[in-house]
């Protein structure tokens, strides 16, 4: 983010805050069409970021939500149902019932298991609804269903006109930076597919696939996103498997449009280590991939240091910068080099766009959540969400 723009995010709101462009989201999901064959198309999985989503509706196939929370607020977007794939380990049955009651045409909803199964089967004749549905073949976790029980909820299906078998679901984890393992885990998928085709002569319309895109976070970490992108579409044509393919991508997506921002607030130096208190902190920060706070985000300081050519030893001097929550464990970089640092200064975190802001611990400490700003295709500044208490929901009720 230029240091124009960080100065007029500065003299309108108040840190910490995040910041996301949707020019640069925008270019984004061009770019990723760009690189994928035409018989791809994206699904955004809504957990990475839920304030873009409206600035995707249009140019985003799909939206993959994973819980009742992330469906209300695709609600009360108005977010069209049916290109929702409601997804997620448990759904509970009283937002099945209701759904299905109320005769909402969600897209699609993946199965995860014989007994959420059961739950849409029986949600699906309650209502006299037709569903679609994917069910999710397990990579080896918690999550989605064994080759027999995927089988035996396509065989199940056949006989109930209620049902409609659209596809498979896999999805197997995140910042997958090895191609080797693209390359089994398709290998293994389009494996399966053939074998419902032989043994059950079921070939299905879609395979909606989790690739786990990765992205940089850290310096030192960057990697040719043209050549990875040129091999992984290498090898989805190499699959027997030539219908349409939807790639599920949280991160890839998201993580470029996002900044944080955040102000040192206070100085000190403990028994030899310097510290530098910022007003956020990790319960509104977190990298994935940050062993213990000893790798350093792209990141840089505002004001920029205008001598930054005439640094010397002297004058850098290693931070360690932590937030403001009442915890050791509240360190965002360790040992992070900025010449000559003050109260006041702007720390700027670059590609914090996906699962950074929703993944910190948000309620501890029941301090605010961070202010979000939407930087619109007009270049104008929108804030979409003011700096929100969290107090209230830590606090016991006696009514
Ligand atoms: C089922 C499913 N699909 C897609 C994603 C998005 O993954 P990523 O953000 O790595 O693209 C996730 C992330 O956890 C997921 O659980």
């Amino acid at each position: 983010m230029n240091n124009e723009r960080v100065k007029l995010l500065l003299n309108n709101y108040q840190t910490p805050m995040y910041v996301f462009d949707t020019s640069i989201l925008r270019q984004r999901v061009n770019y990723l069409k760009n690189c994928l064959p035409d018989n791809v198309s994206l699904c955004y999985a809504v957990k990475a970021n839920t304030f873009i989503m409206k600035e995707l509706s249009d140019i985003i196939d799909r939206f993959e939500v994973c819980s009742p929370g992330e469906l209300s607020i695709c609600r009360e977007l108005d977010m069209p149902m049916e290109k929702i794939i409601f997804s997620g380990v448990y759904k509970t049955p009283s937002v099945i019932k209701e759904l299905t009651e109320a005769g909402i045409l969600i897209g699609i909803y993946s199965v995860e298991s014989m007994l959420q199964y059961k739950l849409i089967v029986e949600a699906s004749k309650r209502a006299n609804l037709k569903v679609n549905i994917m069910p999710r073949l397990t990579s080896g976790n918690q999550f989605g269903m064994t080759e027999d029980e995927v089988k035996e909820v396509i065989r199940e299906s056949k006989a109930n006109n209620l049902l409609n078998v659209c596809g498979i679901q896999f999805f197997s984890g995140t910042q997958k930076t090895s191609m080797k393992k693209q390359r089994r885990e398709l290998e293994y998928v389009d494996g399966f597919l053939q074998t419902l085709k032989e043994e059950l002569s079921y070939t299905p319309d879609e395979l909606e696939f989790g690739p786990g895109f990765p992205v940089s976070y850290f310096q030192g970490e960057e990697f040719d996103e043209d050549e990875y992108m040129k091999e992984f579409t290498k090898l989805l044509s190499e699959m027997n498997f030539q219908s349409k393919i939807t790639l599920e991508l949280g991160r890839s997506i998201a993580a470029s449009c996002g900044t944080y921002l955040t102000r040192v607030v206070d100085m000190k130096n403990n028994k030899g280590q310097n510290y530098a208190i910022v007003d956020g902190g990790i319960n509104q920060l977190v990298y994935f991939g940050q062993s213990m706070a000893m790798k350093h985000p792209i990141c840089s300081v505002y004001p920029e240091r205008a001598d930054i050519g005439n640094a010397t030893d002297e004058n850098i001097v290693n931070w360690n910068i932590c937030g403001s929550l009442c915890t050791v464990n509240d360190i965002i970089v360790k040992q992070l080099p900025i010449q000559d640092l003050k109260i006041d200064d702007v720390l700027v975190f670059e590609n914090t766009g996906a699962y950074c802001m929703t993944e910190g611990i948000s309620l501890f400490l029941s301090r605010d959540l961070p202010t979000v700003v939407l930087v619109d295709k007009n270049r104008e500044l929108r804030a979409i969400r003011k700096l929100a208490p969290t107090y209230p929901l830590n606090k016991p009720s006696y009514e």
